[in-house]
């Protein structure tokens, strides 16, 4: 059976590709996570899909748009995307948002970045108003492997809560991204609106950071799926 939570993730999902997708763009970014995966089924019904190349923002989604049958591109070649798509573990009021909760941060803002027109979707558990508040904690920071212990430092003296992303039973160590980083979540409590893009700059400051999940003043919409089976536009 469906839950409530999946069922969310796709009337957001669709209600995104359906209101957004125009005749005239041909160049998709497509996210990461559980959300994501509607969007690229859902423009893998399009009867004009192969009109669009879709850009991966990591292996997973490398692997949505094979199983989705859609033409794959990569940044290196399309360098403006038109509209990208992606999912966010928490979303504030200004639409500032933590990504990173599938360690594909860096990829994800390269390709947000990139695109004129990004579009987050996200059930209502990722709605906070303030970052911070969400049930994953902590802001999302990509590292290079050997600077992790000096970062962890520099965050604490920031105020910061950090620590190093555990793999998995399976694979022992440090979550390894696929640039070959390490990843801290650093939690921060919560966040005030007027300071998330201060709290970032200061992050991108320490040598040794690669990128920050900190997505500020990137997504011109958000589409929000509700348990009761509406869909909120913010
Ligand atoms: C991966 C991400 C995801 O987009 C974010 O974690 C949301 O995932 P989901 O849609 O599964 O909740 O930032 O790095």
């Amino acid at each position: 059976m469906t839950s409530l939570v999946e069922k969310s993730k796709k009337i957001c999902a669709y209600a995104a590709v359906d209101e957004n997708l125009k005749p005239n763009h041909k160049i998709i970014g497509i996210g990461s996570g559980s959300t994501v995966v509607y969007i690229a089924e859902r423009i893998g019904h399009l009867p004009n899909k192969d009109q669009f190349t879709c850009i991966p923002t990591g292996f997973q989604s490398k692997q949505l748009i094979i199983d989705n049958k859609l033409n794959l591109g990569n940044l290196e070649e399309f360098s403006k995307i038109d509209i990208a798509f992606d999912g966010a573990d928490e979303i504030d009021s200004n639409l500032n948002c933590i990504k990173g909760g599938g360690a594909c941060l860096l990829q994800e803002k390269l390709v947000a970045d990139s695109a004129d027109n990004f579009i987050i979707v996200a059930d209502d558990r990722k709605s906070t108003g303030v970052l911070g508040k969400g049930w994953k904690k902590g802001v999302p920071i990509e590292v290079v492997p050997n600077a992790y212990n000096k970062i962890l430092n520099e965050l604490s003296k920031i105020g910061g809560n950090p620590t190093v992303r555990p793999g998995t039973p399976a694979k022992a160590g440090p979550v390894i991204t696929d640039n070959g980083n390490f990843i801290i979540d650093c939690d921060f409590g919560e966040i005030p609106v007027a300071d998330v893009k201060d709290l970032n700059s200061k992050i991108k400051a320490m040598v040794g950071v690669v990128e920050t999940g900190l997505f500020v003043n990137m997504a011109q919409k958000a589409y929000i799926g509700n348990a009761d089976g509406t869909v909120t536009t913010v």
